[in-house]
């Protein structure tokens, strides 16, 4: 279903709202791209990385996990290619002083040039009726042809150029095409140049260039160091995985689209250790299983798809991205990369230390190569948020609405809250307390009764909580209780004795895994 025009916007001020996600430092105005999770949204980014670790690493013996520390050996980064590879090229528009990503400005003239093409096609449509071909019409009509050419034209140049590192044909490109600022209108750009993305500080009282520390850009550096000291402590046999989740920086140039592009941001990857030679099946293997993950949520799976990098970073062989349809069309939501032996052989190179795997099968001593899943956890709480969040009209009466947040019961931040029908009865709140103080051992769970049983529900569905559960006088007589179910509104009247196991088959993410 497709979501109105401003669901964005208020997908932005739900989080807000109700506790998902704050402005960093917003007494002071707030930290660029920089945010806090609030009391739900750190439940529910904790769960994203529950299902996460549980998926990778419980569910896979031969994948263990590791937590290494942001700060690492300097030359891990000159090893890893990020201090002379990891830039992105910016741009700054003279008149309205904003600064652009030259690559994204190239991206979205080229997805304007593909709309103009669609919409000539839609036209086509309605006029010819059933009797039309697409297809043909693609191939043969000569505005519509004219307009993917130059898109695939200007696409094929702007990869070419990135890879060149050529930064004058990326500016010749955007005056070709007319690209204008988005906020200004104006064309009148500076050139374009390289902008490293890593943070930087200094480790201790050692000044200058020899004390420089990054903050750790991603985490996957964290695995490399460690491959000899998790094979020689687990004694795992290829292939096998080092699984971590952690903070990583970044110094994005462009980081807009609330928490899609952060300045500090958390990752979940694995690094898959194989024999070479191997990777095309295992890099098959790991798309299809990181694909599952993602619709055992529930997502449909029209919302997903591949998109095969055309652009591949300085250390991959084949890569893939997994896209989400976000409220701002489809964007790359998880990475899968073939990353060869480039970081395990550059590491062994610079550091001197032989990283290798003797093979007791073939007999032979060689660096083994790497195909990793990456996935931002913020970013897959946005597309979770973004999915989950539906406003619809409750019986017939359209005045009448409700939002209502469907996560998936496993990740929803409260599994369930107790509701007394009054709040002054106190038979009823004590016998609502007792429920509640039995259930909060098994599930997180809410006690509320600051309101009518309406507004309470509404609170809940806000925050996506699966079950409530309404205790009224009936229930000091025959201990029953009214369980109504988030997204249906079904009620229905069950023993208090049948409620952990009702809420426990829902809940328990042993559903998404079998
Ligand atoms: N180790 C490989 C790597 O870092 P990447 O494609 O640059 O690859 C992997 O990043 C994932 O991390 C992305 O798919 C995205 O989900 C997340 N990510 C990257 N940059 C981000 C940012 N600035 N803010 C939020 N998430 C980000």
């Amino acid at each position: 279903m497709s979501q109105p025009a401003d669901h964005f916007k208020k997908l932005v001020a739900h989080c807000k709202e109700y506790g998902f996600i704050y402005q960093s430092s917003e007494i002071y105005d707030g930290l660029s791209a920089v945010y806090d999770y609030g009391p739900y949204g750190s439940e529910l980014k904790n769960n994203i990385k529950e299902y996460w670790w549980k998926a990778m690493v419980q569910m896979h013996d031969n994948i263990v996990g590791i937590d290494a520390a942001i700060f690492m050996h300097p030359k891990t980064w000159k090893a890893s290619g990020h201090v002379d590879a990891f830039n992105d090229p910016l741009v700054d528009n003279k008149d309205s002083k904003k600064r652009y990503r030259a690559d994204q400005l190239i991206e979205g003239a080229v997805e304007k040039l593909q709309e103009k093409a669609d919409k000539e096609v839609e036209k086509a449509k309605k006029r010819f009726g059933d009797s039309f071909d697409e297809k043909l019409y693609r191939e043969t009509n000569p505005r519509v042809v004219g307009y993917l050419q130059k898109a695939t034209d200007a696409n094929n140049r702007m990869n070419a150029a990135l890879t060149a590192g050529d930064m004058e044909a990326l500016k010749n490109l955007i005056e070709e095409l007319e690209i204008a600022c988005p906020e200004s209108g104006s064309r009148n750009w500076t050139d374009v140049r390289m902008f490293n993305l890593m943070f930087n500080t200094q480790l201790g009282n050692i000044a200058g260039e020899e004390g420089k520390l990054y903050l750790r850009p991603e985490t996957a550096q964290g695995i490399f160091v460690n491959f000899l000291n998790v094979r020689n402590t687990t004694r795992q046999k290829l292939p096998f995985g080092i699984a971590q989740i952690g903070k990583a920086f970044r110094n994005e140039i462009v980081a807009r689209q609330f928490i899609f592009r952060m300045r500090e941001f958390e990752q979940m990857e694995m690094q898959f250790f194989i024999r070479p030679g191997t990777q095309q099946e295992w890099y098959e293997y790991w798309k299809s299983m990181r694909l599952k993950w993602h619709l055992a949520l529930g997502t449909p799976a029209e919302k997903l798809r591949f998109h095969d990098h055309e652009n591949l970073a300085h250390y991959a062989d084949a890569a893939v991205d997994i896209q989400f349809e976000f409220p701002f069309g489809f964007r790359e939501l998880e990475g899968i990369h073939s990353r060869t032996d480039f970081d395990l052989g550059a590491h062994q190179e610079l550091s001197g230390k032989k990283l290798q795997y003797f093979d007791p099968e073939t007999n032979e001593n060689y660096v083994p190569y790497v195909i990793e899943t990456s996935i931002g956890c913020d970013r897959m709480f946005l597309a979770l948020m973004g999915h989950a969040l539906t406003e619809e009209v409750v019986g017939d009466d359209e005045g009448n609405t409700r939002d209502v947040l469907k996560l998936h019961p496993a990740l929803a931040p409260v599994k369930f809250a107790v509701l007394p029908l009054k709040r002054n009865e106190d038979a009823l709140v004590n016998k609502a307390r007792a429920i509640f103080d039995t259930l909060k051992l098994s599930f997180p769970g809410q006690y509320d009764d600051t309101g009518s049983i309406g507004k309470l529900y509404r609170r809940q569905d806000a925050i996506g909580t699966p079950y409530c559960i309404t205790v009224d006088f009936e229930t000091l007589d025959d201990d029953t209780v009214t369980i109504r179910e988030r997204d249906s509104m079904a009620q229905e009247r069950v023993p208090v004795a049948k409620l952990e196991e009702i809420i426990g088959k829902r809940v328990d993410m042993k559903q998404l895994f079998v």
